[in-house]
């Protein structure tokens, strides 16, 4: 039946703009599913008198905003936020790989899946695009959690038959097979789908690679998630293992691993041919700011990305990426904006960074009308936030004169504490 929640309210029109009620109203019902759904939206005054039936729960001083996206993140490395390193390379090789080995284990994979969807779900994530491990005992413990909690989650076994230590180096034929039955196992499966997920290039063969892209070519909806063009030494390195190709990016296009679909994490070290061959093949970066600073990886080119066209939005990046919070990715996103790959830096709008951890993260994964938005017709997964959360928040977004001082006042001073709930979709 239908149910209704009044607040100030946060969406987004078909071309990212935000649209904001301060009064609003959100009325949901189930579909034929039984899935909650946005019915209507918009403000209170308006949208009220067509529901008269809906019961009301008023949530007076708070914020109704889309729940967000997280474009590229690591379940498994949940346990390592915060390892130091002299970059990506040494990382991987000290804490990453060690710490993957363990989720071959079924009840470690399982645990550690509990804290990821806690800690994604205090911080207003409603929907994120995961790497799991080489295990495909991790991708089973991933999807029966997000199963169980009704959640629209993306995940994938990871391949790496190649330079990998023992104890994630999976094997070509194998991590094929296993790929392909964990598609059928799951990919579309109520709210969860299924990515196929090459760590990154260097740690696949040709063959594995290719098998990758036949599979993304026999199951056109699945995603493609990968990494590239992170790190100069890891540039350096696919450069020397794959000589044909044009680029590090064109390494994947060359093994049909371009498309819709298809998300790329970093993608900092590009020139204007890759970026128009994101354009053309319609794939999209996760931007991932912390991990970008946090490794000293470099800055993704948000002005060379828009300039050329092409999709993105932001990510985590955790265990690389420092934060679960929406918060401090959307404020390091604008901080390496200042900064830039080319001067002067640009300041990207509050507005836009909120748009590209929802609505246009959406956009990028091809779930446009399906979540990051609060119109009518997508699934009802949504934050409600407290604006008044902290002494600070509170004096600053009582200051706010206009929406965009309020969203930045968010973004700068908010963390978990501004997220009060996340209301997730349930099927009834
Ligand atoms: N490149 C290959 N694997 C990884 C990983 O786990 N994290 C990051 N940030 N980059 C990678
Ligand atoms: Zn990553």
């Amino acid at each position: 039946m239908k149910k209704a929640y009044r607040a100030s309210l946060l969406r987004f029109d078909a071309s990212g703009r935000a649209l904001f009620d301060k009064d609003g109203l959100l009325v949901v019902a189930p579909d034929a599913q039984g899935r909650q759904r946005v019915l209507d939206a918009g403000n209170h005054a308006v949208v009220a008198p067509r529901h008269p039936e809906a019961p009301v729960t008023h949530w007076p001083g708070r914020l109704l905003a889309p729940g967000f996206l997280d474009m590229h993140v690591h379940f498994p490395q949940t346990d390592i936020l915060g390892a130091p390193s002299e970059g990506l390379l040494p990382w991987l090789e000290n804490y990453t790989f060690p710490a993957e080995s363990r989720f071959g284990d079924p009840a470690h994979a399982a645990e550690v899946a509990e804290v990821f969807f806690d800690e994604l779900l205090r911080n207003g994530v409603t929907t994120a695009l995961t790497f799991a491990t080489s295990h495909p005992a991790s991708v089973q413990a991933f999807f029966e959690a997000a199963q169980r909690r009704s959640l629209r989650m993306i995940s994938g076994k990871v391949l790496q038959d190649r330079h990998s230590p023992d104890g994630v180096r999976d094997q070509t034929e194998q991590s094929l097979i296993d790929t392909e039955s964990l598609i059928r196992r799951w990919h579309n499966v109520e709210r969860l789908g299924y990515a196929i997920t090459p760590r990154f290039a260097p740690t696949s063969t040709d063959a594995q690679l290719r098998g990758a892209g036949e599979l993304a070519a026999r199951y056109p909806d699945t995603w493609i998630h990968s990494h590239v063009a992170e790190n100069r030494d890891e540039v350096k390195w696919a450069r020397e293992l794959f000589p044909q190709a044009r680029s590090y990016l064109d390494v994947y296009r060359g093994f049909g691993l371009m498309r819709e679909r298809a998300v790329y994490a970093h993608c900092i070290h590009f020139d204007d041919d890759d970026r128009r061959l994101m354009r053309e093949t319609g794939a999209a970066t996760a931007a991932s700011p912390t991990s970008n600073l946090f490794l000293g990886s470099g800055f993704f080119d948000f002005e060379g990305a828009d300039r050329i066209g092409y999709h993105y939005g932001l990510a985590s990046d955790v265990g690389a990426g420092t934060s679960f919070s929406p918060f401090r990715t959307m404020l390091a996103a604008y901080c390496v904006g200042r900064e830039g790959q080319t001067k002067p830096g640009i300041s990207i709008p509050p507005s836009r960074l909120w748009w590209d951890h929802t609505g246009g993260a959406a956009r990028a994964l091809g779930l446009e009308g399906v979540v990051g938005n609060l119109q009518p017709g997508c699934e009802a997964d949504f934050v409600v936030l407290n604006p008044a959360a902290t002494p600070l928040l509170a004096r600053k977004t009582a200051l706010a004169e206009t929406l965009e001082e309020l969203l930045f006042a968010l973004i700068v001073l908010g963390d978990d504490r501004l997220v009060e709930r996340t209301v997730i979709s349930q099927a009834l």
